[in-house]
C-alpha cells in the first residue's frame, strides 16, 4: 500500500519545484491517513545513547524543519526522525530557488539557509505529540543575525528540554555564513562546554538528555583531530557524519546545476561522506557510536557506512530518487545480510572497514 501510493505519487512530486514538490509532500503526511509499517524484525534493534531504536534507520534533518509530520514518518518505518534545524526565532532563509534537483546524478543541493518557524512554535508541536513515543531527535543552530550564536544553542537546549529524545547541534550546515566555524578548536569547546553545561541544567526534569555534533564532510584532517578531541574532551554522546558537502565531485553530470550555491547531497556525496565516517570511527576510538548519513540509498549502501563505522543511519535525499519504499527495502536487506553472515545484531559489523577505507586513496 505504501509503495503503490509512492509510486503513483513520485513522478508527479518530481515535475513540480523542488520546494513546492517538499511542500506537497509534507501536507500529504499531515493530512492523509498513513498506513503502518510491519513491526521490525528484533534483529534490527540497536541500543545507542541509552534510547533503544528500533531499526537503525533514522529520516535526517531538513525534511521535517518544523516537526508538522513526525508521528507519520515514525508510522511509515524510520527507527528515528530528527526534526529542525531550529533556531531561537523564525527566520525565512535565503532568497527562492534555493533547491535544486542533480536528476542525472541522483542528488540535491540546497541553500535554504535554516528556513523555520522558530523555537516556540516548534516546541508546542512538540509538546502536543509528547506522549506518542518514539524517538524524536531535535537539531538546534543559531540564527543568523544573532548576536551570540553560542547562547542560541544552549537555549535551545533548555526550551527543548523535555520533549527531545536527543539533541544535535548543528555546526555545519554550509547556508549559514560562518556557522562552520564554529568548528574549529576553540571555538567548538566554548560551544561545547556551554551545551554541556545547560544539558546538567536540565538533568533535573529532563534526565541525562544525549547531545550529538553534526560536522561538516568538508573539515580537513587535522581539524578532523581537533574536533573529535574536543569531542570527547567534553563527553558528547555521538557524532553525527556529516552534513552536505560544498565541494563538487569531478564525476557529477548536471555540470550547470552543479555550480548553484549550497550543500551537496545524496548519491554524489556517499563516498566523501563514507570517507569521513571511517576517518571519524578510528579517531573516536569507541568513545561514542556515530551516525553515518550522506548518499545512502540501498540495502548496500547502508551496510557500507555500517562497516565504515555507523551505528545508526540517516537519509534524506534518497526520498526524493527512491521514495519512502527504500526504508523497508534497506530494513529487509539488512535482515537478509544479518542472516547471510549468521550474525544476530548489526552491532558486529559496525566499523570492521574503517581502518582499511582510511588507506584507500582520498575520494575525488
Ligand atoms: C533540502 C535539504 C535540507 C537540509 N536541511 C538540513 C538542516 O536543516 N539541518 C541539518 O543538520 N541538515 C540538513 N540537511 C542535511 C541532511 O540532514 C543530510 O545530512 C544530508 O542531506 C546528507 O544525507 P543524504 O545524502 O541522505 O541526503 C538538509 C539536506 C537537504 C537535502
Amino acid at each position: 500500500m505504501i509503495g503503490f501510493f509512492d509510486r503513483l505519487s513520485r513522478p508527479f512530486l518530481r515535475a513540480l519545484d523542488p520546494e513546492d514538490a517538499h511542500a506537497l509532500a509534507i501536507k500529504a503526511l499531515r493530512y492523509m491517513p498513513v498506513v503502518r509499517a510491519s513491526a521490525d524484525d528484533d534483529a534490527l534493534a540497536v541500543r545507542a545513547f541509552g534510547l533503544k531504536f528500533p531499526n537503525p534507520i533514522g529520516l535526517a534533518a531538513g525534511f521535517d524543519k518544523n516537526a508538522q509530520v513526525p508521528d507519520a514518518l515514525l508510522r511509515l518505518g524510520f527507527g528515528f526522525v530528527e526534526v529542525g534545524t531550529i533556531t531561537p526565532r523564525a527566520q525565512t532563509g535565503n532568497p527562492r530557488p534555493r533547491l535544486f534537483r542533480l536528476d542525472a546524478d541522483q542528488g540535491v543541493i540546497n541553500r535554504l539557509g535554516f528556513n523555520n518557524d522558530g523555537a516556540a512554535a516548534v516546541h508546542a508541536r512538540l509538546v502536543a505529540r509528547r506522549n506518542a513515543g518514539g524517538i524524536v531527535g531535535v537539531n538546534i543552530g543559531a540564527n543568523r543575525d544573532s548576536p551570540d550564536r553560542t547562547e542560541d544553542y544552549a537555549r535551545l537546549i533548555e526550551t527543548f528540554s523535555t520533549v527531545a529524545s536527543y539533541f544535535t547541534v548543528n555546526v555545519s550546515s554550509p547556508n549559514t555564513p560562518g556557522l562552520r566555524d564554529l568548528q574549529q578548536g576553540k571555538a567548538l569547546d566554548d560551544l561545547l562546554a556551554r551545551v554541556i553545561d545547560a544539558r546538567e541544567k536540565i538533568r533535573q526534569r529532563a534526565g541525562l538528555t544525549p547531545v550529538l555534533l553534526k560536522i561538516a564532510p568538508d573539515l580537513t584532517l587535522p581539524d578532523l583531530d581537533d574536533v573529535v578531541g574536543v569531542a570527547r574532551k567534553r563527553g558528547i554522546d555521538g557524532m553525527i557524519v556529516g552534513n552536505t558537502t560544498i565541494s563538487r565531485p569531478g564525476s557529477l553530470r548536471e555540470r550547470d546545476r552543479a555550480r548553484e550555491q549550497g550543500g551537496l547531497s545524496g548519491r554524489p556525496l556517499f563516498k566523501l561522506a563514507t570517507r569521513m565516517l571511517a576517518e571519524t570511527f578510528v579517531r573516536a576510538e569507541n568513545a561514542f557510536p556515530l551516525i553515518g548519513v550522506g548518499g545512502i540509498d540501498s540495502g548496500a549502501t547502508a551496510i557500507a557506512k555500517i562497516k565504515a563505522g555507523a551505528t545508526l543511519l540517516q537519509l534524506y535525499t534518497a526520498l526524493v530518487y527512491r521514495g519512502i519504499g527504500v526504508v523497508t527495502e534497506i530494513k529487509s536487506d539488512l535482515t537478509a545480510a544479518l542472516k547471510r553472515g549468521h550474525r544476530n545484531s548489526l552491532a558486529s559489523m559496525v566499523g570492521i572497514d574503517a581502518a582499511a577505507i582510511t588507506a584507500e586513496s582520498w575520494p575525488g
